[in-house]
């Protein structure tokens, strides 16, 4: 297949039986070798955007292109080229992390002599090696979830999709899970299409996050571009001498209207807010220090994170559509009136 596009979803759409539309004429497209992330809340639509892609479920109405082959007619040639992390643990519980992962390279015809290489070199990255022959329903969860990742690195599939994988890892596992991720993508060439609710992480790993929410793409770009869009949101970090006077000068923050994000610094008795006016933020904020009598360490305006940025935009989102169902409710009421 010599396209350079991995994924091509053009107007991908899922309503459930029960009339719920969980994916909403989503478009987007994933180039060969590029690490794609989709973000957003609970219940945004992201597994179902997994499902749809992966062939688990038909979409409604659009389409999409897998590696050339389409998800309504080319199930088979997709199952066969793919590896999916579903959000929903599988596996056989009583089967060792050995025999498991052997099972599997046996099912995706992974050359003989080349198993136990591959399981060796896999259950070293994955933090497996000491558990290898334990059975899975003894695992701990974050074992259990970097066992089910490992598992689908072990075929040379050419396309990844995970749902969640990172969720129960700990901080150590997640991390050399990310730089793995990194590694196998150039060294192999792959493509990973994945979610998470870590934005930190998404930030770190993808060259491209898409923003669903209600089932609509809101946003789509590299994660730099995101924040260069968004530069109308600034970050604030307030650091005082005094950590008692913290609680204080939280409750005096959350006075001011101008405050769209706020959230106490853990390694130091600080606040970090994000306005989109940092000079009315700091003019209100000066009052305060003048009436309280707080002691500033120290003040710095910094670009936001793409957490920020994220944030900033659901909330833009959930605004525009509160204005509209107001607006839909008043010409409702006008209508009425003048019938
Ligand atoms: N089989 C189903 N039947 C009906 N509604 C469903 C079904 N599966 C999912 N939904 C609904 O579709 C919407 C999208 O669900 P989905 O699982 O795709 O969200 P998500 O973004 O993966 O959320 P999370 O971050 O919690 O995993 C939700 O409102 C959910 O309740
Ligand atoms: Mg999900």
């Amino acid at each position: 297949m010599s396209s350079s596009n991995a994924i091509i979803a053009k107007d991908l759409t899922k309503k459930y039986a029960d009339g719920v539309l969980a994916v909403d004429h989503a478009s987007f497209t994933v180039k060969r070798g590029e690490i794609f992330g989709l973000l957003g809340l609970n219940g945004a639509g992201k597994s179902t955007t997994i499902k749809m892609l992966s062939t688990l479920v038909p979409p409604t109405s659009g389409s999409a292109s897998i590696l050339g082959f389409d998800v309504l007619k080319d199930g088979i040639e997709i199952r066969k080229r793919i590896g999916v992390v579903q959000q929903l643990e599988s596996y056989d519980r009583n089967l060792t992390v050995r025999s498991s992962l052997s099972l599997y390279a046996n099912l995706w015809d992974i050359r003989r002599g080349d198993i136990l290489k591959e399981i060796e070199s896999l259950t070293q990255k994955f933090g497996l090696r000491d558990v290898l022959d334990r059975k899975i329903r003894w695992l701990s969860y974050g074992q259990r979830r970097r066992l089910q990742v490992a598992r689908e690195f072990l075929h040379k599939s050419d396309l990844l999709i995970l749902d969640e994988p990172t969720v129960g890892m700990d901080v150590l596992a997640r991390h050399s899970f990310l730089d793995y991720c990194r590694e196998t993508v150039k060294e192999q060439n792959k493509t990973i299409f994945y979610t998470t609710h870590i934005i930190s992480e998404a930030e770190y790993l993808c060259d491209t996050v898409a923003v669903i929410h209600h089932g609509r793409i809101i946003a789509l770009d590299s994660p730099n571009d995101l924040k260069k869009k968004y530069t109308n949101v600034h970050v604030v970090s307030i650091i005082l001498r005094n950590r008692a006077d913290i609680s204080r000068l939280s409750g005096d923050i959350d006075k001011i209207p101008l405050v769209q994000k706020k959230e106490e610094i853990t390694d130091s008795p600080g606040v970090r807010i994000v306005t989109q006016d940092p000079f009315a933020f700091m003019t209100e904020f000066a009052k305060i220090v003048e009436s309280e009598s707080f002691e500033v360490e120290s003040l710095t305006i910094s670009e936001p994170s793409l957490e920020d940025v994220i944030v900033q935009l659901i909330g833009n989102e959930e605004q525009q559509s509160l204005d509209e169902k107001e607006k839909r409710l008043r010409s409702v009421s006008v209508d009425m009136r003048s019938s």
